[in-house]
């Protein structure tokens, strides 16, 4: 199956990823326009961050391909399709210890988009502030609290420079406030033409920003398009034991 579909910024094509003998994606089709805003649902071990994970370049698939802006970049490491603008963040923070949170955003800003002292400085000081992070900019990196890791996280993944953006439950734990001012941050990324990709369990959350919802399950997208039609599919709801997604 060709890879790259006519005007798909990101698109895989047969991805399978295999951990020993465990299925965890099978056979997982997806492409996305430039300018989409995707969700993706999908209950506990469904494999929605592996997904992430082999399509930023931090795992190889087992099979399949993955293209992004026209090129095949199944075979890259995660740093080079990083410099491409293919960025995402880690739903388990992972910021460098020994650094403040400046810090983190300016290695982000000068090794993730390969950007010169001075302009990684300014990107740097111009993620923190979109993330709300100015107050805790020279704290160490470890002594801020999971809220602040998670805006560490997406603060990083800014100063990269992304074309597409994956993000992987960035909004748990948050007070309606503070969910407020994640999505308008998002939707100023949107304003970018940022292209995101969102898995997130807090779905009313997910919804003020995602255009398009794709749900998995066992490793597979069991289904995609409209958000409303797919929070309503049977099968979406089978999937979390009749509960339905939040
Ligand atoms: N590095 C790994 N080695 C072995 N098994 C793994 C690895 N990473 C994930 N898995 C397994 O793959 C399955 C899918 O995990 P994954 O983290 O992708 O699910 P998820 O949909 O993101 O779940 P959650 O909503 O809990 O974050 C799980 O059974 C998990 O235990
Ligand atoms: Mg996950």
């Amino acid at each position: 199956m060709n890879a790259s579909p006519n005007g798909a910024i990101l698109s895989a094509a047969g991805i399978h990823k295999r951990f020993g003998a465990l299925v965890v994606l099978d056979d997982v089709d997806f492409a996305m326009g430039a300018d989409e805003a995707v969700g993706i649902v999908g209950p506990n071990g469904a494999g929605k961050t592996t997904l992430l994970s082999v399509l930023s370049g931090a795992y190889p698939p087992s099979a399949g391909t993955i293209a992004f802006k026209g090129g095949d970049v199944t075979a890259l490491p995660a740093t080079q399709r990083c410099r491409l603008g293919l960025v995402r963040t880690h739903q388990v923070p992972k910021p460098f210890g020994g650094m403040t949170a400046f810090e983190n955003v300016f290695v982000a800003a000068s090794h993730g988009a390969g950007l010169g002292r001075d302009e990684a400085y300014e990107e740097a000081l111009a993620s923190l502030k979109l993330c709300g992070m100015l107050g805790v900019a020279n704290r160490r990196a470890e002594t801020l609290g999971l809220l602040d890791r998670k805006r560490l996280e997406l603060a990083r993944a800014l100063a990269a420079k992304p074309t597409l953006l994956l993000l992987d439950e960035i909004g748990g734990g948050l007070t309606d406030g503070e969910a407020g001012e994640l999505v308008e941050t998002i939707r100023e990324l949107r304003r970018r033409q940022i292209g995101i990709v969102w898995i997130e369990h807090i779905v009313h959350i997910l919804l003020q920003v995602a255009e398009r919802l794709i749900c998995m399950d066992a490793g597979r997208i069991i289904a995609d398009g409209d958000p409303q039609a797919v929070m309503a599919d049977p099968q979406v709801i089978g999937a979390y034991l009749g509960g339905g997604p939040k």
